[in-house]
């Protein structure tokens, strides 16, 4: 007769089991779906499905054979709905809210960023298991061209749909000063990715004048060509600067740090450089992760955060030798700690309420 902690630990064995295949299907999905992404499969099937696999490869130049077998592994996700059960004379549909999901890219519900990122993450796994032994940065330009794009992805739709319109409002001798048009109002971005958050800071506020900041140079001249494309390219400048190192001749108004704290290699002194180059009465914020104020287990966001700084945010922000990233599980009270170090008397948690981010503004 077997014992109850012989039972209870045939049982855990079941569950991890479960628990690992069931992730493993995720992460192949995944992969699934990022071709649907890259080859814009969804998008056409949303555009003008419902389509055959043979008109579907035939509308992208793509092989009939590869995409029958990719519509069949979306159907069996679910991500699309089949006819018929011959694959060769099915026609294919895309699955409620694949469109929100996967297709409108500055739609509140999308999120097809996760699997650009996660296949940029697998990308560098060679580099990232050295790196575990010597103690060195895996570069964010060895993640490649679906780094960044996966990054602007996955923060645009809030930047389209709450910056403007629910942040902002939430600090309110913040909105006073951006919205008094007597005078200009400067802006710097920091560690600005592709520049859409300064991108709909400009359409909204036509009087600001905006200079975005990135050590990435891809990031940046895409930034500039994104600018450009919106017409908003007269007010805004991009350039690419190590935050750490100061912010050029020019005094701010509102200085932004959205979601790259916690990647930067020398924090401190890029909260001092902020300090620094703050217009009298001028407010600076940060937006990084909300993460738990103490080690969580068993929290998926948690589990998210924490294995995001292993693979992505951890090896980008220790590429210099002296690195003191902190990777992405930054607590308030270790930004609380930087900021102090900086100059800085204190930090304010914002009243912003937001399932991944936490405001903080520097007090003088
Ligand atoms: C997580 S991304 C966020 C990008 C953008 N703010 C957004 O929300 O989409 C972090 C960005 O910080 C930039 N970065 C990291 N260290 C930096 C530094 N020392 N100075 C300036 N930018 C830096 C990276 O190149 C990257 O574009």
């Amino acid at each position: 007769m077997s014992s109850i902690t012989d039972v209870e630990s045939q049982q855990a064995i079941e569950d991890l089991v479960g628990r690992i295949f069931m992730e493993g299907v995720g992460a192949f999905h995944l992969g699934t779906v990022y071709i649907g992404l890259k080859h814009g499969l969804f998008e056409t099937l949303v555009e003008r499905g419902p389509l055959t696999a043979e008109e579907l490869s035939g509308s992208k130049g793509l092989d009939a054979w590869y995409v029958r077998e990719w519509l069949q592994a979306e159907a069996t996700a679910g991500l699309v709905v089949a006819d018929d059960e011959d694959l060769t004379v099915a026609r294919f549909t895309p699955a409620p809210a694949v469109r929100e999901v996967l297709v409108e890219a500055t739609g509140p519900a999308f999120i097809a960023g996760l699997p650009l990122a996660t296949a940029a993450a697998y990308s560098v796994m060679p580099s990232l298991l050295k790196a575990f032994r010597t103690g060195e940065g895996v570069a964010y330009q060895s993640y490649g061209g679906d780094a960044v794009e996966a990054q602007a992805a996955l923060n645009r739709p809030a930047f389209v749909n709450q910056l403007v319109a629910e942040w902002i409002p939430q600090i309110p001798d913040l909105a006073a000063r951006l919205t008094d048009t007597t005078r200009t109002t400067m802006v710097a971005d920091v560690g600005c990715g592709l520049g859409w958050a300064a991108i709909e800071l400009a359409k909204a506020y036509p009087h600001l004048r905006i200079d975005g900041y990135d050590s990435d140079e891809e990031s940046i001249s895409r930034a500039r060509r994104n600018a450009a494309d919106h017409g908003v390219s007269d007010r805004l400048t991009f350039d690419v600067a190590d935050a750490s190192r100061g912010l050029g001749n020019e005094r701010y108004d509102l200085i932004l740090f959205l979601e790259c704290v916690h990647d930067m290699a020398h924090p401190v002194e890029a909260m001092a450089a902020a300090r620094a180059a703050l217009a009298d009465g001028g407010t600076v914020i940060v937006m990084d992760e909300r993460v738990a104020d103490t080690l969580t287990a068993g929290d998926p966001t948690e589990t998210f955060f924490a294995t995001v700084s292993v693979l992505w945010c951890l090896p980008q922000g220790r590429v210099e030798p002296d690195s003191e990233a902190v990777g992405t599980v930054m607590r308030t009270d270790r930004f609380r700690g930087i900021a102090r170090d900086a100059g800085w008397s204190d930090v304010e948690v914002l009243p912003i309420d937001h399932p991944f981010w936490r405001f903080y503004r520097l007090l003088p």
